[in-house]
């Protein structure tokens, strides 16, 4: 697909402030920009991006009402559902002045692309004539099992009781009920209104996949059969386009060198993402887990994910001293360079769906331990589905970690989930190449965008 100078019209990108989504927006961007494209990052105050990340890039920020108590609450269900009321008449105003600007027809904006969960785009975009597309950011799976939690909604079987959380779902195989993609916060009325208007695909001309078709195929032709609109899965992302960072924390780099001196895939990397938390029993349970395990580790303890404490000084004192060179903890990692590096021979993770697709890229097999949402579905298609991981079924309890450890990067059962895990690269990576699913799909985008 060749760059095309004349192609140099605009693309207004609208990611969802958190870190998992912004990524997959700024890789978005960064693709259609090898691509010939100019592209404008309209963004909220809050989580806003770092604009030296991507210096090609336009970035406007709007502003996006939240409160202090907002912010500090955490609860991302009330953060979404307060930003799709407030920040309509704003985007339609920085839209409307960037159209009034244009100085050239190759200034017009060409469509508008935006985060499934900011869908008060649509509706920006349909009043100033401009085509729009969705991008989710998240597994096809997922998709499907939020479209069930409102039926399972409407019959009145969620909230579920604790009873049915192992029983099947209908017609949702292989997820239980404790799989559903359920919220952080007990909010469930706001979160399914949330969920049903994400799911409405309106006018939107197409529907962005941060996944691919060799990995979810059935889900996805599931899905193509709903909608009238073409779905264009254009995953991994990362691995797409050029790469990008867009870290909203700073990501400490000298855990590289650590890597460095460790033997090949002896090293457990675990990371739980960007939202999820945990309180310090879970904290040091977790902590002797991988003491116990022998294995050495790298472990992203993001500073206030353990609840209480402002970052490590909760682990216990006979810990610290017990690791020495066994462990290095750090704040941030930079995640892709660590899953791509060598040494490293597992992934403890949430299962977010950029850690799952950067581990599943690498070929890391995985120890799921999902917090919350979509990360449930993830850990269930990892460990039941393309079975490249475990999951542990216990909140967090130290003997069952050190056992999971060991099996992942000692034993047989983890030699097979990383074979697998080596074979699904494979597949993946011929996405990717010219004439793979991916690489066709960016160009029907890039065709349907022109067009
Ligand atoms: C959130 C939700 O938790 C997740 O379920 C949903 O799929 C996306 O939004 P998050 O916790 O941010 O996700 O996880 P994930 O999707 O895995 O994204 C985290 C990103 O941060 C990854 O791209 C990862 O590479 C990056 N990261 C994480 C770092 O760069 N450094 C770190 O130390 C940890």
């Amino acid at each position: 697909m060749g760059k095309n100078s004349e192609r140099r019209r605009q693309l207004v990108l609208l990611p969802c402030p958190f870190q998992g989504h912004i990524n997959s927006m700024l890789q978005l961007g960064t693709i259609l920009h090898s691509q010939g494209f100019s592209i404008t990052i309209v963004h909220t105050k809050f989580n806003s991006p770092n604009p030296s990340t991507h210096p090609n890039f336009n970035f406007l920020p709007i502003p996006d009402g939240l409160s202090d108590n907002d912010i500090s609450s955490g609860d991302t269900v009330t953060i979404l559902w307060e930003i799709n009321v407030n920040c309509k008449s704003h985007f339609h105003e920085c839209l409307s002045q960037m159209m009034m600007a244009r100085q050239g027809p190759h200034d017009d904006v060409a469509c508008i692309i935006y985060d499934e969960f900011m869908y008060f785009s649509e509706a920006v975009a349909n009043s100033l004539k401009l085509p729009s597309i969705i991008l989710t950011t998240m597994s096809a799976a997922t998709f499907l099992a939020r479209s069930a939690l409102l039926r399972l909604m409407a019959e009145g079987r969620v909230p579920f009781q604790d009873s049915m959380s192992q029983d099947p779902v209908p017609e949702l195989h292989p997820l239980r009920y404790k799989d559903l993609p359920i919220p952080m916060s007990g909010k469930y009325d706001t979160f399914l209104k949330l969920v049903f208007e994400a799911y409405k695909i309106r006018t939107s001309s197409a529907i962005i996949w941060n996944t691919m078709d060799c990995l979810e195929p059935s889900l996805l032709a599931q899905i193509q059969q709903q909608f009238q609109v073409p779905m264009l899965p254009l995953g991994p992302m990362h691995k797409l386009g050029p790469a990008s960072g867009s870290s909203l924390w700073k990501e400490d780099t000298s855990c590289m060198a650590w890597l460095g001196k460790q033997s090949k895939h002896s090293v457990i990397y675990v990371s739980l993402g960007s939202i999820a938390s945990m309180d310090e029993k879970q904290l040091a349970e977790l902590a002797w887990g991988l003491a116990s395990s022998q294995h050495p580790f790298l472990w992203v303890v993001r500073p206030g994910s353990i609840r209480g404490s402002e970052w490590i000084e909760a682990l216990p004192k006979d810990f610290k001293e017990n690791i020495e060179e066994k462990g290095c903890i750090v704040k941030w990692a930079p995640q892709k360079e660590v899953l791509a590096h060598g040494a490293v021979g597992g992934f403890l993770t949430h299962c977010g769906w950029n850690s799952t697709l950067e581990s599943i890229f690498e070929g890391i097999p995985m120890i799921c331990r999902p917090c919350f949402g979509d990360q449930r579905v993830n850990a269930r298609y990892v460990s039941h589905v393309w079975k490249v991981g475990l999951e542990l079924e216990n909140e967090m309890e130290r003997g069952e970690i050190e056992r999971a450890v060991r099996k992942v990067m000692a034993e047989k059962e983890g030699e097979a989930l990383r074979e697998r895990a080596k074979n699904l690269k494979e597949n993946i990576e011929l996405c990717i190449k010219e004439g793979g699913s991916s690489y066709n799909s960016l160009n029907r985008l890039v065709e349907m965008i022109m067009s």
